[in-house]
């Protein structure tokens, strides 16, 4: 049985609605510049690539060269390459129009080119998040209200996680499949269609270490998961935390579990962590086409109106039964 391969699997899907020769050949685009992260991440200090750049991105957070090096790779692949009107990114603060005189497409991509970059140094899994909208109808320049659209709009979504091996799990709308490149020939072949995620679990994914800044239904509802059988759940639960949302949430694609970065009080001003537009809503996207759920612990992220490009928001995604139990305990609306 010969493998599908990424490019005839997207020729593949020209027949659902809303799939074009455009975004087919965007994502193509965005699988080449995953190919040359993964190349850039093997080499490690060999190739010079670990590390601090000495700069801050927009978050405030320190920048590792491969923030920057993988966003420039990502750039390189997309920006006038046809497809594409404008680029968003964690590592940029502004949007990212494609230059005059360069080809403009239809779409607008935004993305985490390198997720959990602070395990780089430390030579654990990260990974790269991608997002793509239609770009809203109008003249002139793209602008950054035209990226701020709810999860829901999202016509394609995918994740690349660089572990042992390097693995594309991508959207189109139509169920979540899996690829794995093959590093010499710079192929991704699909060996993981149509991914599931068991509806029940027994593994939680949590940074435990901010338990005392939760709110008090979140610090209860983690109470309950230690306390397992001895307590009110009817069984024992095991903990997982890579800190590199794309490792983690992988795992949960492959074997069910619950990812929760929560609100918190550490700092009011921010919800949570992790990031609505390149984070958040890709990763949700993906995790419901696998018959998952996602939500911030009250509503579905999806359907969360974004109000700027960085905003942050909570998650909790994985597992449907043990999500929609953890949204319920946030009893107010
Ligand atoms: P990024 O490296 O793109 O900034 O994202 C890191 C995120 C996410 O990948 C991960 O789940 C989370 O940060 C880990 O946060 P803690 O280090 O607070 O556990
Ligand atoms: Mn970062
Ligand atoms: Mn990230
Ligand atoms: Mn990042």
């Amino acid at each position: 049985m010969t493998t599908l391969t990424l490019s005839r699997y997207l020729q593949q899907k020209l027949d659902l609605p809303g799939v074009t020769p455009e975004l087919c050949e965007l994502i193509r685009q965005t699988g080449d510049a995953c190919h040359r992260i993964s190349d850039a991440i093997a080499k490690g200090a060999l190739a010079g690539v670990l590390g601090q750049a000495g700069s801050e991105n927009v978050q405030g957070e320190e920048q590792k060269k491969l923030d920057i090096i993988t966003n420039d790779l990502m750039i390189a692949a997309t920006l006038g390459g046809g497809c594409v009107a404008g680029l968003a990114s964690e590592e940029m603060d502004e949007i990212l129009p494609v230059p005059d005189g360069m080809k403009e497409g239809r779409y607008l991509m935004l993305f985490d080119p390198l997720d959990g970059s602070s395990n780089i140094d430390v030579n654990i899994s990260v990974g790269t998040i991608f997002s793509i909208l239609e770009r809203p109808d109008g003249q002139g320049p793209v602008t950054e209200q035209d990226f701020l659209q709810p999860g829901n709009q999202q016509v394609a979504a995918g994740y690349v996680v660089y572990g042992p091996s390097t693995l594309l799990v991508l959207t189109l709308g139509d169920g979540a499949d899996g690829f794995t490149l093959d590093r010499e020939q710079g192929v991704f072949y699909l060996t993981a269609p149509n991914l599931q995620v068991p509806k029940d679990t027994k593994e939680f994914a949590i940074n435990m270490s901010n338990m005392r800044h939760w709110e008090l239904n979140m610090q209860r509802y983690v109470r309950e998961l230690l306390e397992g059988i001895t307590g009110v759940r009817e069984k024992d639960f095991n903990m997982r935390w890579v800190a590199s949302m794309v490792a983690d949430v992988h795992r949960i694609m492959t074997r069910g579990g619950i990812f929760m970065y929560p609100y918190d009080l550490k700092d009011p001003s921010k919800p949570g962590k992790l990031r609505l537009m390149y984070e958040a809503n890709p990763m949700s996207f993906i995790m419901e086409q696998a018959g998952g759920a996602s939500t911030t612990g009250r509503q579905r992220i999806l359907d969360v109106t974004p109000t700027s490009l960085h905003q942050r928001v909570p998650v909790v995604m994985g597992s449907a039964n043990e999500v929609e139990r953890v949204t319920g305990y946030h009893l107010e609306t």
